[in-house]
């Protein structure tokens, strides 16, 4: 009698641990089954990026897949290697912000090689095939900065500081803007006295460029800086010389400092991008595309040797008059914080 209970409480015990087992081994199969997402940043140092990565890793989230976020630091090899680890960490989908337009382009072919999609979100990869871009309308952004200057500035002399020369999106700009202003440049009446490209989109470019030519004698009417970082370069280099004001400055990301300038009236426009709408999308179509979905796009886009499908979203100008009405309204800043260090009963009405 002993021994059949004996027996029949190790048979137990056998079957709870078997159970417990199969539940294990059934939870790690519904774990491996979840959509793994490679999130690569080329850098976060400038503002609006921190804003992509929450809200992409938030709705990717939602959405049930999991994100591994690789941060670049702007090396170009890192970027490499860290795709290499997405290869071992077999994701479905990688999502990139490409530090080196040119360099990344290898290794993300040997990636779609081995069945992993590829989207290049909100810079092209130059000869990269890869599965989708997505973005804004950038030569537009530039065209609505060259717009906006020339308007206030038909005649005088220019510095235009353009983005980093690895980034595909700095040329896009750089058309753009370039488009506006070549007929006054062609009659004479815009003079551009520098023309600069700033490694790494860093500030201090700008704020060389413009404090040496201030130094150095000259008259500047306007700065067409190709963010709002070189912006800031720009006017902090004025602001030394008591100059902030008196030379149109544009920029482009609608960061919060370039917003404050804007009502401030140191700086004269910025360009708003949508980037929730942006993020959100690029998180379900990576989710669409790794359960087998057909990407759709309305356009596409030449990427040196590839047509690669295109999802474009549209930028708006900003500036004093509809800083509410497309800033705040849209939730992309608050009242509180553009408003900051102007006296709140010289604040807009609502
Ligand atoms: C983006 C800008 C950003 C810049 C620097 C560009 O590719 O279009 O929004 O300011 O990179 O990070």
């Amino acid at each position: 009698m002993k021994k059949i209970l004996t027996f029949s409480i190790i048979g137990i015990l056998c079957l709870i641990i078997g159970m417990l087992y199969l539940l294990n081994d059934s939870k790690k199969v519904i774990e491996d089954d979840k959509i793994k997402i490679g999130l690569m940043v080329d850098s976060l140092v400038i503002e609006r990026w921190q804003k992509d990565r929450d809200i992409f890793i938030s709705k990717a989230k939602a959405l049930g897949a999991e994100v591994i976020l690789k941060n670049a630091n702007e090396d170009s090899h890192l970027q490499v290697q860290q795709v290499k680890e997405l290869i071992e960490a077999k994701v479905d989908v990688i999502v990139i912000i490409p530090y080196d337009r040119e360099a990344i382009a290898p290794i993300l072919r040997q990636a779609k090689r081995e069945g992993i999609k590829i989207i290049a979100y909100d810079r092209l990869v130059e000869k990269g095939d890869v599965d989708l871009y997505m973005s804004f309308d950038n030569v537009k952004v530039g065209e609505l900065m060259g717009e906006a200057i020339l308007e206030k500035a038909p005649t005088g002399k220019y510095i235009i500081i353009n983005g980093s020369p690895k980034d595909n999106n700095a040329y896009m700009f750089n058309k753009g803007y370039m488009s506006i202003l070549q007929a006054n440049i062609d009659a004479g009446q815009i003079d551009i006295i520098a023309n600069v490209w700033a490694d790494d989109w860093r500030e201090v470019v700008a704020y060389d460029t413009v404090s040496t030519l201030i130094d150095s004698g000259e008259h500047i009417d306007a700065i067409i800086g190709a963010n709002d970082d070189l912006a800031e370069g720009a006017i902090r280099a004025l602001l030394e010389r008591q100059l902030a004001g008196s030379v149109f400055v544009s920029g482009h990301d609608a960061n919060l400092s370039a917003c404050q300038r804007i009502v401030e009236g140191t700086q004269t426009i910025t360009v708003y991008k949508p980037i929730k709408k942006l993020a959100q999308k690029a998180a379900e179509v990576a989710v669409d595309i790794a359960n087998g979905k057909a990407i759709i796009s309305d356009q596409s886009i030449y990427d040196g040797e590839f047509n690669v499908p295109f999802i474009m979203f549209q930028p708006t100008l900003v500036d004093a008059s509809n800083m509410v009405s497309v800033i705040i309204d849209d939730g992309f800043h608050t009242m509180d914080e553009v408003y900051r260090n102007i006296p709140t009963k010289e604040w807009p009405k609502p």
